[in-house]
């Protein structure tokens, strides 16, 4: 047995490794490694949701941002964008048809465009769950102030996600712009926790700048912050950021940390990425073997989809809704798992 599969046995058995030990893990993993990490993390999610897997429809409903992210293709210094603001017409019309596909969970998400105010939000959040109240609400629109989060929360939001983006305070300046703060980051994620929505944190794996360490501590927060969902993604460069350049992120150390999120806290909601099925053909496939049990495609209008590029070569954006929702089923088939009409809340 080697070291690195006798802290995976830990973490399975204590659900905790400290600094030193996930800096290890991280540094040393070998493909057996790997495996046996999913292995595990495979077994926990069949024991807890079956076979099943969650479907969250996204709808992409502004790509206009007032940050700078310097990672994202959306950031508001980019001025190769298109930008496009969706009506609450259109953005109803997309939830309308994700219902007739079978999505019980919706995912308004958007850059952080302040000419969606939060009434005006509040009203598309009310109008959404009074045309489909067997629907979730999931907002993923960023950093807000916590009278923002409650009133759209009071207004019917189920969810709400929010990339941590890293728990290393200086690592987090070397991706962002010095008017973004770490804290007030940290601040949204407690207040959204708070307030009672089921709350998901995340990075990208391999962000320029990011070390083991990074990492460990990010796993350190998930085991303390314990959010009900967790995104993790590889990094893929934008052509028109200033990390054009940047390598992409490791697809083996995005499986390897699905795995070990699994493994951490075992009824999280883990979707297999978007930019996980960008950087290999059989990303989302793989992901859910290595225990994700969540995909998220796309409900936003085909004709705004090009527009929404957050990387280089994000897949399905030439590609209408059912056209995904059938896809999906197939890939999902392929692997023996099937797609679940269902809210798929945490338990
Ligand atoms: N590569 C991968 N993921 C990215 N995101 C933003 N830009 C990129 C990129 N270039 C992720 C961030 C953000 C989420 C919506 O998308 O983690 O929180
Ligand atoms: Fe969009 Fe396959 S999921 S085309």
């Amino acid at each position: 047995m080697s070291r690195v599969t006798e802290l995976i046995d830990k973490l399975n058995e204590q659900k905790h490794l400290d600094k030193a030990e996930w800096v290890e893990v991280l540094e040393n993993f070998t493909d057996e490694d790997r495996e046996y990490a999913a292995g595990i993390a495979r077994s926990i999610s069949l024991g807890i949701y079956g076979n099943k897997i969650f479907i969250r429809g996204i709808v992409e409903f502004s790509n206009v941002c007032k940050n700078d992210c310097l990672y994202c293709g959306i950031r508001r210094s980019n001025t190769n964008v298109s930008r496009y603001r969706l009506t609450d017409d259109e953005i109803a019309d997309c939830c309308d048809e994700g219902y007739e596909l079978g999505f019980r969970t919706f995912v308004l998400q958007s850059g952080e465009d302040k000419s969606y105010s939060t009434e005006r939000l509040c009203g598309i959040v009310r109008r959404i769950k009074a045309a489909h109240p067997d629907c979730a609400v999931t907002l993923s629109i960023g950093e807000l102030e916590y009278e923002d989060y409650k009133a759209l929360r009071e207004a019917g939001a189920d969810r709400y996600l929010l990339r941590h983006e890293t728990a290393d305070k200086a690592h987090y300046e070397k991706l962002h712009p010095a008017e973004m703060s770490w804290q007030h980051r940290m601040d949204c994620l407690k207040a959204l926790k708070d307030l009672g929505y089921q709350t998901g944190a995340g990075i990208m794996v391999g962000s320029p700048y990011q070390t083991v360490g990074c990492i460990a501590e990010d796993m350190i927060f998930f085991e303390s912050f314990k959010p009900e969902m967790i995104g993790i993604g590889p990094f893929l460069p934008h052509k028109d950021t200033p990390f054009r350049d940047e390598p992409k992120g490791s697809y083996e150390l995005t499986l390897f940390l699905l795995s070990l999120c699994r493994i951490l806290l075992p009824d999280v909601l883990l979707p297999a990425t978007t930019a996980l099925g960008t950087i290999a053909p059989l990303g989302r496939e793989e992901g859910v073997k290595a225990g994700a049990n969540v995909i998220m495609p796309n409900l936003s209008p085909t004709a705004v989809r090009k527009k929404y590029m957050l990387y280089d070569n994000k897949i399905c954006t030439g590609d209408e809704s059912a056209q995904c929702r059938g896809c999906l089923e197939a890939r999902m088939k392929s692997i023996g798992y099937e797609v679940a009409v269902t809210r798929g809340d945490h338990i």
